[in-house]
């Protein structure tokens, strides 16, 4: 029997490289015309009794392409002639890839028929490029009932054209609805389907940034629940971050690690989920390293290998490693998990530093209560516990690191934190962490947990760089349910009161400023707002005051008061306070005001108070009082801010 389509795709391959080389891809006649006239290319109609060049790799796929509705499913409709990849084969409990050979992208969209399970991960349709996964779709079902009918769908390739690509259909689901059904591939100058940006078919990706409550520059998860961010660690250009994260559903559950990449902790793009549950369990907090001196033995070509380090959330919990050699495009699972077995209590959220000098891994992990143990490693696998280190009032995801002490790199302190934000301050000699002050309290706001740092930012660089979830807020009607807080570089300086955290924004959020409203040397009278005629809900404002005794001032954004009351000496948003006592008479605020977050940092991050809140939509023009006398505005800036979503992702 012939399989005219697919003969046409192994002879693609065969000639694109020469078309590479010589002539450019696409500018060349191929028997069949397909691939120079902009007319549509067919990647596979599954017209044949075979899968051709494709390779099928365990049994629900069966021998070849299902002639339409296999024994004991609903009827399947909407495929085109008479055969379709169908999963059913044997039922919902068998599993297998199905892989296409390599081809170039020549057109802007890949159209196809989808249909069948919606796992993301699990029965889905990936398009590859490089190895890693570029495009994925799922069928529309996920309960029982639902239809087997399929969808006409459309990826856009337009910035992958003359790119290598692979197909796969997977199937690793055996539950209900864990199959999934594909038929007719065709590459495409037109758009003939739903624009499948998200893994499912979804409104474009700019009408999916573009809800009420959707934040514009603060990382959200395209659809779902997320939690706090794991594994952050930067790697040749590209922070990644890794979050907990439910990929099946809004509320909290089925914990996935969530995978987003960037190259300013400001531009996001979301990826597929990297660590999925497993016979150890769900898959909790955790962080992740470069293994620069290979130290696990887990390297195999040139790339470092990139560590992480996670809960196994299982009976009972345990610490467990992954492995990616491929730049964290595709992670192993260490065979002899879980690399720490269960201590006590719910013990999770290993955070992973090098120690220089004493040339050993370092684990803060926790334990119980307000109990937290550090522990020591030569090769990532075998760990020997140092010693017990309590954070009274605390619990939950440590971090753990050095900074200089006003910026003087001799004069160095450690931090241990906890999930809540409050830290201790010490010394580490590799074997023991001496407190010396603290808990002290950073962080006043309402949301802000769960924070952690970024492993492996270059010397060159030299910050440390937090990013933490904005917890508990809520966006009703939105397909995503939480957001992260902005990126803050932390410093420890001195302070009247002793050594402190300090937590600023990242300056990256300069490559968002929009439009500048400046004042210098201000008198702002009582009653007047010096804001007058101003609009937009994406602000970022820098304001230094001069107070004259019992003065104070008031910032209104999307309808929420920003207040610093010069008789309390504390500064106030969304019912909570911080205490900021002026500096030489000036107060120094930041504000970053998102759609459905604030962020206000108090004389250069001494304090944070990091709150969601639901906008009154109607009323969001922004508004700067004196309260009770005059007051001298030293400088004030008010951006306007693009949203990160506007130029894709
Ligand atoms: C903190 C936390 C972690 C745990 C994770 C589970 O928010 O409870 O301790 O690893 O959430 O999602």
């Amino acid at each position: 029997m012939r399989h005219p389509r697919l003969s046409h795709l192994l002879i693609m391959v065969m000639v694109t490289p020469l078309l590479g080389a010589a002539t450019g891809a696409g500018s060349c006649a191929i028997p069949g015309g397909y691939a120079g006239d902009g007319g549509d290319i067919v990647i596979a109609d599954f017209e044949g009794t075979d899968y051709g060049g494709w390779t099928v790799r365990g049994t629900a796929f069966g021998p070849g392409p299902a002639r339409g509705t296999l024994p004991d499913q609903m009827e399947v409709t909407g495929f085109q002639g008479a055969g379709l990849v169908n999963t059913f084969h044997e039922g919902d409990g068998s599993t297998g890839t199905l892989t296409s050979p390599p081809f170039v992208i020549e057109r802007a969209f890949i159209n196809f028929l989808v249909g069948g399970g919606c796992h993301p991960g699990e029965t889905c349709m990936n398009l590859e490029v490089d190895g890693e996964i570029v495009r994925t779709v799922t069928g529309p079902n996920r309960n029982s009932g639902g239809t087997e009918r399929l969808l006409n769908c459309t990826w856009d390739v337009s910035a992958l054209e003359g790119r290598t690509a692979m197909i796969a259909i997977v199937d690793r689901a055996t539950g209900g609805w864990g199959h999934i059904n594909i038929d007719q591939i065709v590459q495409s100058e037109r758009s003939k389907g739903l624009l499948v940006t998200t893994g499912f078919p979804f409104p474009t990706e700019q009408k999916l940034y573009e809800g009420i409550y959707r934040p514009q520059f603060h990382f959200t998860a395209k659809k779902n629940w997320l939690n706090e961010p794991n594994g952050l660690v930067f790697y040749k250009g590209e922070y990644h971050m890794f979050f907990q994260h439910n990929p099946e559903g809004i509320n909290w559950g089925n914990m996935t690690w969530g995978h987003a990449i960037s190259r300013d902790m400001v531009h996001w793009t979301e990826l597929e989920p990297k660590l999925w549950p497993d016979a150890l369990g769900t898959i909790f907090s955790g962080s992740a390293v470069v293994d620069r001196k290979n130290s696990a033995g887990f390297q195999n070509g040139p790339e470092k290998t990139l560590i992480a380090f996670y809960t196994s959330a299982g009976k009972p919990f345990c610490q467990s490693i992954a492995f990616s050699n491929d730049r964290g495009r595709t992670w192993t699972k260490y065979d002899n998990n879980p690399v720490i077995g269960h201590l006590s209590g719910n013990n999770r959220d290993p955070k992973v530093i090098w120690h220089g000098p004493t040339q050993k891994w370092i684990m803060a992990l926790y334990l119980d209560k307000d109990l937290f143990a550090l522990f020591a490693s030569a090769d990532l696998k075998e760990w020997t516990k140092l010693h017990d280190v309590k954070v009274a009032g605390s619990s939950e995801c440590p971090d753990f690191f050095d900074l200089p002490v006003d910026g003087d790199g001799t004069a160095r302190k450690w931090v241990f934190w906890a999930a809540n934000g409050n830290y201790l301050i010490g010394a580490f000699d590799g074997k023991r962490f001496t407190s010396e002050s603290g808990p002290h309290r950073s962080e006043w706001g309402r949301n802000c947990y769960a924070a952690q740092t970024w492993s492996d930012v270059p010397e060159s660089d030299g910050r440390r760089l937090q990013i933490a979830w904005m917890a508990r807020g809520a966006y009703p009607g939105m397909p995503f349910n939480q957001q992260m807080c902005f990126p803050r570089t932390l410093t420890l300086r001195t302070t009247p009161d002793g050594i402190r955290l300090f937590r600023e924004p990242v300056s990256e959020i300069e490559s968002l400023h929009g439009t500048v409203h400046t004042w210098a040397d201000v008198i702002l009278e009582p009653k007047e707002n010096l804001l007058q005629g101003l609009a937009g809900d994406l602000l970022h404002i820098r304001a230094e005051v001069e107070l004259r005794t019992g003065a104070g001032f008031c910032f209104e954004v999307n309808g929420q008061k920003i207040e610093y009351s010069g008789e309390s000496r504390t500064v106030s948003c969304l019912g909570c306070d911080a205490p900021l006592a002026p500096r030489d008479g000036r107060i120094i605020l930041e504000i970053l005001a998102d759609r459905t977050s604030l962020e206000v940092f108090g004389n250069n991050g001494r304090v944070s108070l990091s709150s969601c809140f639901l906008p009154d939509v109607t009323d969001r023009a922004p508004v700067f009082r004196a309260v009770g006398a005059p007051l001298e505005i030293v400088s004030l800036e008010v951006h306007e801010l693009r949203s990160i979503w506007k130029d894709g992702g």
